[in-house]
């Protein structure tokens, strides 16, 4: 990975590194976190010591995203599989939002980024419910980049919950069947709070695993998709750029011929 940027030419030579255009940015990242248990089973340390880091590393990747001038970034933090990992794994997972946002509200504030969640937030313990609509609350004045955390998400459960939503209205008379569009669907997704920008630009997966699991389904039909080799918690704000000069890139054609 990234290996094209900085390959040797000769013994000594290396190629320049290309440098990050500041015009071309991508408007929303989503970003699969993967490698946090790997991380930790490495240096011989519980797999929870892994999400501990992982989350300092959203707090490092938040700020570096909001001053590149990213419009909204996307994490998966707890899909809808993972209560399937064993209790105090998911215990723990569950207490991460609450100490991720008790101890980084007034940094969020300072960077005027706002705080948004999509996913099934009624599923989760009380505790992490209050910390997710009150960091949601305190930030509601942001008006920078989005920070949009995917909890208790799904892209399946997503599209079937439109797509009940949508057979509702049909049913209500709301809508007829021949007006049901893409833009009746998106409508319907839980992004659409995101406005111009609900379709991620680029798609970034950590870790070495090359798939999207339930990510973001719908989104991500157009999304550039970066795979890195580096672990979630030593991702950092110079893989970010790396990510994004990977991007700058690749030729985005939605499917025309265009140039
Ligand atoms: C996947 O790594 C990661 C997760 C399921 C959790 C992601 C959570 C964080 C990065 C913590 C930050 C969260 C908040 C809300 C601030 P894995 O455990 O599947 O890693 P592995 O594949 O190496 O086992």
């Amino acid at each position: 990975m990234f290996s094209k940027f900085k390959k040797t030419q000769s013994n000594s030579e290396q190629a320049p590194d290309i440098e990050l255009d500041m015009h071309r940015i991508p408007a929303h990242i989503a970003i699969i976190m993967d490698g946090n248990g790997r991380w930790a089973q490495k240096r011989h340390l519980p797999r929870i010591a892994g999400h501990k880091e992982g989350m300092q590393t959203v707090k490092k990747v938040t700020i570096a995203a909001s001053k590149l001038g990213v419009k909204v970034l996307s994490l998966y933090a707890f899909s809808t599989e993972n209560w399937k990992r064993p209790d105090d794994e998911v215990n723990y997972l569950m207490q991460l939002p609450i100490r991720f946002f008790n101890t980084f509200v007034p940094d969020l504030i300072k960077h005027n980024v706002r705080v948004s969640v999509m996913g099934d937030i009624n599923q989760l313990p009380s505790g992490t419910q209050k910390a997710v609509y009150d960091a949601i609350d305190q930030t509601k004045e942001c008006n920078g980049m989005v920070l949009n955390f995917a909890l208790n998400y799904g892209g399946r459960d997503e599209i079937v919950s439109a797509t009940q939503k949508i057979a509702q209205m049909a049913m209500d008379g709301q809508i007829k069947i021949d007006q049901i569009d893409e833009s009746v669907l998106s409508d319907q997704m839980m992004t659409s709070q995101l406005g111009d920008y609900e379709d991620p630009d680029l798609m970034i997966r950590t870790s070495g695993e090359e798939r999207i699991s339930n990510f973001m389904l719908w989104q991500l039909a157009y999304s550039e998709f970066v795979f890195v080799d580096t672990h979630w918690p030593d991702f950092n704000e110079e893989t970010l750029k790396q990510t994004i000069i990977e991007y700058q890139g690749r030729h985005r054609r939605f499917g025309g011929l265009t140039k």
